[in-house]
């Protein structure tokens, strides 16, 4: 059964009967620019086959009933207007925080049976809440009978619903790639100002995701620890935004020495993102490659953001791909997913040397997935 199916079927079980239409909503894969995203900075994000469907039919009123079917059918009922978030966060912060979030940005949407089947691990650093986001956001409008808000509209309202609902104060990089993302492109998006060009990526190149099987939750303070960092040696320069400062006054400013790794690690990675662009415009996968480990390393060292059992997938995927192309982590850090770009012809020996060589946590081999 697709997901789709699955979300149709679930919607008819608990209703009754069968729904209007399914909203659909991928995750994302970032190829590189992490943790750049709340610096106003330049991010390269890919939209994937992975993500979350609701099925949904109007109801009349501001009554929200919905389903969670991954969830072991767990519901949420509520009048719009008169929700409150949940503590801790969970789906139904996502839920109920889009109504609200859709409304403040002239969205305002009626009520809906919704059914949500997802296929985007959760904590894998691909983006399973902004992809259930955005495709609430689609449900509920359509079900609203509103015309489908334009994407950086969906993005801001679901990035509203990560801060004030979910405690999550993420960048609105996750959102605009599932909301604008492109199949076989990456999307080179400014985050100051939204801007975003997609980029196609060649045809006999290969991105291959591999889980690290452990799983990470964004909303254990780590992440919004890093973005205080940040925000510190901005201030400390005397910048809007780390975006704006140079390697140089990075190193010169009187910043605390973790603050100061944190923003060399941004500066250096918004400058990795203009050259992994070019890279792939000018079909060179071997400078991809060597800027996707610096990435890496960078995350590693400066930032901190990742675990031993991502470096040693990484390690395991950089020394199979050779000098053909490279492997970094991807997403928020802490476990989650990696991310690797190889030569398509590659794919075969490159997913073998993963199952031969790397051990999920419960001693299971990993599996590789093909953007
Ligand atoms: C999470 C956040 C994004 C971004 C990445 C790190 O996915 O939701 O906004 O900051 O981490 O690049």
């Amino acid at each position: 059964m697709t997901l789709i199916e699955r979300a149709r079927a679930g919607f008819a079980a608990a209703y009754g009967f069968a729904p209007a239409g399914v909203a659909f909503a991928p995750g994302r894969v970032n190829l590189i620019g992490e943790h750049v995203d709340y610096n106003d900075g330049l991010v390269l994000p890919m939209p994937i086959a992975a993500g979350t469907a609701v099925a949904w039919s109007p109801a009349p009123g501001a009554q929200i009933d919905a389903v969670a079917l991954d969830f072991g059918n767990a519901r949420d009922c509520f009048e719009i207007g008169t929700a409150t978030p949940p503590d801790p966060p969970e789906w139904r912060s996502y839920l109920r925080g889009m109504t609200v979030c859709l409304a403040e940005r002239g969205f305002a949407v009626g009520g809906a049976r919704l059914a949500i089947a997802g296929s985007i691990p959760r904590g894998s650093g691909l983006s399973s809440s902004a992809s259930l986001c955005i495709a609430l956001g689609r449900a509920l409008t359509a079900a609203g009978a509103i015309a489908s808000p334009p994407p950086t509209e969906l993005a801001l309202a679901a990035q509203a619903a990560e801060h004030g609902w979910a405690g999550v104060r993420c960048g609105i990089m996750d959102q605009m790639a599932i909301a604008a993302g492109q199949p076989g492109h990456a999307l080179l998006l400014d985050c100051r100002d939204l801007a975003a060009r997609q980029i196609a990526m060649p045809e006999d190149w290969a991105v291959l995701i591999v889980q690290s099987g452990v799983r990470r939750g964004l909303v254990d303070g780590h992440y919004n620890q890093r973005r205080r960092d940040c925000e510190a040696a901005a201030a400390a320069i005397g910048v809007a935004a780390l975006r704006d400062a140079t390697a140089e006054q990075v190193d010169s400013a009187a910043l605390d020495p973790v603050v100061r790794n944190r923003a060399r690690h941004v500066v250096s990675e918004i400058a990795r993102v203009g050259a992994a662009v070019e890279a792939i415009e000018g079909h060179d996968l071997a400078a991809l490659g060597i800027i996707l480990r610096a990435s890496h390393a960078s995350l590693r060292d400066l930032f901190e953001v990742s675990v031993a059992p991502v470096d040693a997938l990484v390690e395991v995927l950089n020394r199979a791909i050779g000098a053909h192309g490279g492997a970094r982590m991807t997403g928020g850090g802490f476990g989650g997913a990696v991310v690797a770009v190889v030569p398509a012809a590659q794919v075969a020996q490159v997913s073998a040397a993963v199952r031969a060589d790397y051990r999920l946590p419960d001693g299971s081999a990993a599996e590789v997935l093909r953007v």
